[in-house]
């Protein structure tokens, strides 16, 4: 990692004030620094449906697409924005790149979600994709696969859930399970999950490695093509919150409780193989229950970011604006 074997001229980003995305960048401009960047996202007002002519003018020769409305549990009720955002405006993106340009599709493990396999999923596994958000997903990566001799040179990254810190107050989403619970306890609120047997699992990557895994399939053509896991480890649910809260409790000395809700029941259980993205040499390099104790609990930066968090949920979004510049 570190240093690029291929050269990018011209790269656009789209979703660059993201969770993800804004790590993206930073890395991006240290990796590229003599390239010329294209960013897109709706906090600073640049709307991916609008921007057909600045694209086409700017002639990308990599684009990132990491713009997407996000949220898998409630994406049901969102399914008109998630076909308009994820489907159509991808597919119009894609048909505004010149051809051969290097495109990362970043797409997500939830795809396999549906079903919790007798081994983790490998990119081969059938996909069950159960709500709008991972049909959504899964139809730009099929579309890409149907375009794969003319088209795009893309490679397709399925994330797991990230978690860890953001780059600034403005882009941490605590939406994401563990980042949720890491808000929680250090409000001193107890923690509740669903079910009271047959807890679901799901894989977590710290947000830094996939932005690391990005650049590192980018940086090899032998990824062109190639869809690939991105992650680290699958953990249960209940073991999740408790080692969170068992390990809070001891560092600061605090009671809180874990709850179960038993008339609840979590639809989404699913294991997932990495071995394709380290086989090929990429190298995780946070460990779950380490960041949880280092950089979560202890760690002055995440807490910081917490009373960030807390501060910005009263303040409107636009007070974000160009804050990773
Ligand atoms: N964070 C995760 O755990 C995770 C897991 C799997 C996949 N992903 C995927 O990774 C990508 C980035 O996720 P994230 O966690 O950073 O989400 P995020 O919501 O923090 O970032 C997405 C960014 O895209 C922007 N955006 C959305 N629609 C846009 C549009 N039409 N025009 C311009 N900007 C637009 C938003 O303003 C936001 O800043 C998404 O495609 C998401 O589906 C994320």
């Amino acid at each position: 990692m570190g240093n690029n074997k291929i050269n990018y001229n011209r790269i656009l980003l789209t979703g660059s004030e993201g969770y993800i995305g804004s790590h993206v960048l930073k890395l991006l401009k240290d990796k590229y620094s003599g390239s010329e960047f294209l960013s897109i996202d709706r906090i600073n007002n640049i709307h991916l449906e609008d921007s057909e002519q600045i694209i086409k003018k700017f002639n990308p020769d990599l684009c990132v697409h990491l713009a997407a409305t996000i949220g898998a549990e409630t994406s049901s009720d969102m399914a008109v924005d998630i076909n308009e955002n994820n489907i159509q405006n991808s597919l119009n993106l894609i048909s505004w790149l010149p051809k051969k340009c290097r495109f990362f599709f970043a797409s997500t493990a939830n795809i396999y979600g549906g079903k919790l396999l007798k081994s983790p999923a490998t990119e081969k596994d059938q996909e069950y994709p159960m709500h709008p958000y991972a049909n959504g997903k899964l139809i730009i990566e099929k579309y890409l696969q149907m375009n794969y001799k003319t088209y795009l040179n893309w490679t397709i990254g399925r994330f797991a859930t990230n978690y860890g810190k953001a780059r600034s107050f403005g882009n941490i989403r605590y939406n994401l399970v563990v980042n949720k619970f890491m808000d929680l306890i250090l409000q001193n609120k107890s923690l509740t999950i669903y079910g009271d047997k047959d807890f679901s699992f799901r894989p977590y990557v710290h947000v830094e490695d996939v932005v690391r895994a990005i650049l590192f399939l980018l940086d090899n053509n032998k990824t062109i093509g190639e869809i690939y896991n991105v992650g680290g480890e699958n953990w249960r649910i209940d073991k999740l919150a408790k080692f969170i809260i068992d390990s809070y409790n001891k560092i600061m000395k605090k009671n809180i409780k874990l709850n179960y809700d038993k008339t609840k029941c979590d639809d989404f259980s699913y294991k997932v193989c990495f071995d394709k993205i380290e086989k090929l040499g990429f190298k995780r390099k946070h460990n779950l229950e380490k960041s949880i104790l280092n950089e979560l609990i202890t760690g002055k930066q995440y807490n910081d970011v917490m009373k960030h968090i807390s501060w910005g949920r009263k303040i409107k979004l636009k007070a974000f604006q160009g804050i990773n510049k």
